[in-house]
């Protein structure tokens, strides 16, 4: 088993370059499925969730060719399968927009339930929802959701709840429908607006991405023959503005694009961390004291992200003074509190809502990552804390972290992967 060796009290100091994102690219995968033909995906980040998705891809009939370590062209002209086995699926959350984009193409999908983080309650009903009502059937049993259509229709959709994943999954199965959908209460996260984006290169016409309302009226055909570059990942950006003020270090964060940033630089702000805005792709942070207690709720896009929660209480747990975070989004992401607490933290959570009392110090101790993004704010607690921390689970990480170790090595962090 492989665990992370921290040496940890090192103020992080130098530069970092940030991957694309994530939450873009597991979806832009899937979207490329709508294609009939090539299209070439550059900046697509390294991380595990990729590798599984190309696997899945390869499996229904795609082509894969990498061009070089970010960047594939993609051939789904041939594709011969609309079924995902449940082994693959269930692996992560994302494996979901197989149901829109193949339902979308061919009017026919099979796919095993999906799995991803366990943040409590997932449910997909807006993303059933806006299938039906696009003229769908829908079936979920015996571990798949199987979702067929003679014809898909254009139609309005209003989502009870703002969903990432719904906004996106209903878009999908839009671009290819007869006249124009609307869908209302929509997501806006700059993933969301980078799954529209690639599509519209691809010969799709959606509008209003990035507002309430997103407007898809469906082409006959998707030509692709062309390349997209996915966005750089507004999660990672933050874990290392969060990273350089909870190790009062100094971080220039290249390659980001800093409007994503805001929510996270008004917050880094009202803790006493510092912000120099270089210019739209670079910001530099840094803290050279204790930060001071704040207050948190997450929310949706342009909000606080709910992602860079755990990384946020980790610093909350040094500042000074009493913070309060307010989890809106999932019913159960402080799992990580009772790993800090083993380093020291004086965390009580509750449902949706954990009091923080800072302390001046943590102190190393083996941890275990319980999601993506604990694991993240567990390896800033470890570059934080007297002694060595060991993080263990990294398999979450991997999932969604480009190289994380080399990064934080990078800035001067003392941190080892090793196998136990
Ligand atoms: C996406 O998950 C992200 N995952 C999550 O990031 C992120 O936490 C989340 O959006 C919120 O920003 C990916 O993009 C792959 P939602 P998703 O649908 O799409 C409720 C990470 O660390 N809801 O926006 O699953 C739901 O219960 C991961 O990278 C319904 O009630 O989230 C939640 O309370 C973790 N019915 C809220 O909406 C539905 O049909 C937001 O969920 C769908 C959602």
């Amino acid at each position: 088993m492989e665990k992370l060796v921290i040496n940890g009290r090192t103020p992080l100091k130098g530069e970092v370059t940030i991957s694309g994102a994530k939450n873009a690219a597991v979806a832009i995968l899937p979207a490329a499925l709508l294609v009939d033909g090539i299209c070439t995906i550059d900046n697509l980040p390294n991380i595990s969730d990729v590798k599984i998705y190309l696997d899945i891809l390869t499996d229904l009939g795609a082509k894969v060719t990498w061009n070089n370590e970010h960047e594939i062209t993609l051939d789904t002209r041939n594709i011969n399968s609309y079924n995902s086995p449940v082994e693959k699926t269930s692996k992560f959350r994302a494996s979901y927009y197989l149901i829109g984009s193949l339902l979308g193409r061919f009017g026919h999908a099979q796919v095993g339930m999906p799995g991803g983080c366990k943040l409590g309650a997932r449910p997909i009903d807006q993303h059933i929802k806006g299938f039906e009502a696009l003229g769908a059937k829908v079936d979920v049993s015996q571990g798949k959701i199987t979702a067929t259509a003679e014809d898909l229709v254009g139609t309005s959709v209003y989502l009870d709840v703002v969903s990432v994943g719904a906004t996106i999954n209903v878009m999908l199965a839009a671009v290819l429908a007869e006249g124009t959908t609307v869908i209302d209460n929509v997501a806006k996260e700059p993933h969301v607006v980078d799954v529209a984006n690639f599509l519209n290169t691809m010969g799709a016409d959606i509008r209003g991405a990035g507002t309430d309302v997103i407007k898809v009226n469906g082409v006959k055909k998707l030509e692709g023959n062309a390349t997209y570059s996915i966005v750089p990942d507004q999660i990672e950006a933050g874990t290392f503005m969060l990273a350089a003020v909870a190790s009062r270090g100094n971080i220039l964060i290249k390659n980001c694009i800093t409007k994503h940033l805001e929510p996270i630089m008004a917050k880094v702000v009202e803790m006493g961390g510092e912000i120099d805005e270089i210019d739209g792709d670079n910001v530099r942070v840094w803290c050279n004291k204790r930060p001071k207690k704040i207050n948190i709720k997450t929310l949706p896009y342009p909000g606080f992200p709910t992602d860079l929660q755990p990384q946020m209480g980790v610093v909350l747990s040094i500042a000074e003074g009493t913070s309060i975070i307010n989890e809106s989004i999932w019913e159960s992401r402080f799992q990580y509190t009772e790993e800090l607490n083993k380093m020291g933290a004086k965390i009580s959570a509750q449902g949706k809502t954990a009091v923080i009392d800072g302390v001046p110090d943590l102190y190393g101790a083996p941890v275990y990552a319980s999601d993506l993004r604990a694991g993240a704010a567990l390896i800033i607690a470890g570059v934080c804390a007297n002694g060595v921390t060991e993080v263990y689970n990294l398999e979450h990480i991997d999932r969604g972290y480009e190289n994380i170790e080399q990064k934080f090595r990078n800035l001067g962090a003392n941190i080892e992967r090793v196998e136990e």
